[in-house]
């Protein structure tokens, strides 16, 4: 089921499954699109749990010889400042679930460096790297093919906390985050990023996510996830039918 209004989609799957071929298939006309467009597709990851099903069956043989990889650079929203073999790294987990299960080069990944002095550091390497892959200055902001953002039941999305100073950053690009409602700092890009996206594409699942989904779609609540409005990309949906139990 769809459900299309100004620059925001819903699509709704009937259950984990489904929900993942249905955004698999959307990420890969987002790839064609980019591609045939200008050459290449720069994809920023989500981490946590929910995407995990969505890059073990990228990886997989009905979908692994589909993708262009050569031409797809996939980078992070936002990693836990943990080491780089940590059980919380995201960038583990998506090097293991989808870079190496799908023989991608290990050129078109690009982690966030998290073997330095502080969390900072990390921040100002990573939006370094962007800036470079992305050939621009300074103080502009680059521009993603497609974002895939998750959310937390407290309505976060990347590693922008309720709270969090990371909420009014306008300049920087990728900034270091510390929020006592997780265990370590975060590294994340900042909403000038998320909203400059071409598309943004939010995964939901399961009905613990339900109640926070009903407050940011039916009732715009106050919180990080209700603050992606993308300047002229589209934000999309990809929700489960446990997930959408409680949207008008
Ligand atoms: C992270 C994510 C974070 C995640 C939400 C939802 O590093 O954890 O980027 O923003 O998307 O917390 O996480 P789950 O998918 O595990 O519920």
């Amino acid at each position: 089921m769809e459900q299309t209004t100004a620059r925001r989609r819903i699509v709704t799957a009937k259950n984990y499954n489904e929900l993942c071929v249905r955004t698999i298939d959307a990420i890969f006309n987002v790839t064609e699109s980019s591609i045939g467009g200008h050459g290449r597709c720069a994809i920023a990851l989500s981490g946590g749990i929910t995407p995990q099903g969505i890059y073990s069956m990228m990886a997989a043989d009905a979908y692994r010889t589909k993708f262009q990889w050569d031409r797809i650079h996939f980078f992070l929203g936002d990693e836990r400042w943990v080491p780089a073999d940590s059980l919380r790294s995201n960038g583990r987990m998506i090097s293991e679930l989808l870079i190496k299960r799908g023989n991608i080069s290990a050129s078109q990944f690009h982690p966030v460096n998290t073997n330095t002095a502080d969390p900072n550091a990390s921040a100002e390497l990573y939006e370094k790297e962007i800036k470079e892959f992305f050939k621009i200055e300074r103080g502009a902001i680059p521009r993603f093919d497609l974002m895939l953002q998750g959310i937390g039941d407290d309505g976060h999305t990347a590693s922008l906390f309720p709270g969090v100073d990371a909420l009014n950053e306008k300049k920087k690009s990728i900034v270091a985050v510390h929020s006592d409602t997780v265990p370590e700092p975060r590294i994340t890009v900042t909403f000038p990023v998320i909203n400059n996206a071409k598309d943004v594409f939010f995964i939901v699942s399961g009905k613990g996510k339900s109640s926070i989904l009903a407050k940011i779609l039916n009732d715009n609540a106050p919180v990080p996830a209700a603050m992606v409005k993308p300047t002229s990309g589209t934000a999309t949906w990809f929700v489960d039918s446990d997930a959408a139990s409680m949207l008008g």
